[in-house]
């Protein structure tokens, strides 16, 4: 099969790669570029784990023509941690005990990354609204919510 050359910024540094016509952003990610963050659940847009951000908007890795992302820029759950501090959104999830066996966390966390960039102060409705679309096998999800909930308070507070 062809492959096409693909260039897009991953976690604020450029790339290149070549893809299989028609694969996936998912397996450009975790095959190609070697970033194992996000993750293979479903595979049909049901689960919500392979969640990464195009241009600041979540969306399902598993699902999306990794040719659609040329020029743009993709952050997924490895580029959270930029140094020796947790993203405040990690450090929330371990506090609150907001991941399990952890396969969901990476989706969790985009998906949490992307509500609060747009609505740094969400409601409890607007937690669970943003996070519909990813499914945890372990939680009950109540964790998760508090875990983004706390994360939201603690960014409030340090602009206070
Ligand atoms: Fe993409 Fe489930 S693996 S939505
Ligand atoms: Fe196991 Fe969510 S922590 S699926």
């Amino acid at each position: 099969m062809p492959k096409t050359a693909l260039q897009f910024r991953h976690n604020g540094r450029e790339v290149a790669v070549f893809v299989d016509g028609g694969a996936n952003l998912l397996s450009a990610l975790r095959d190609e570029i070697g970033d194992l963050s996000p993750k293979f659940g479903c595979g049909q847009g049901g689960c919500g784990a392979c969640t990464v951000l195009i241009d600041g908007e979540p969306v399902l890795s598993c699902i999306t023509l990794a040719e659609l992302v040329a020029g743009k820029s993709i952050a997924t759950a490895d580029g959270l941690k930029t140094g020796p501090e947790l993203h405040p959104l990690q450090a929330a999830f371990m506090e609150h005990f907001a991941a399990q066996c952890g396969y969901c966390t990476p989706g969790m966390l985009m998906a949490a990354k992307a509500l609060l960039d747009r609505n740094p102060s969400p409601s409890r409705i607007e937690v669970v609204e943003a996070i519909s679309g990813n499914i945890c096998r372990c939680t009950g999800y109540e964790p998760i919510i508090n875990a983004i909930l706390a994360a939201a308070a603690r960014a409030t507070e340090r602009r206070a």
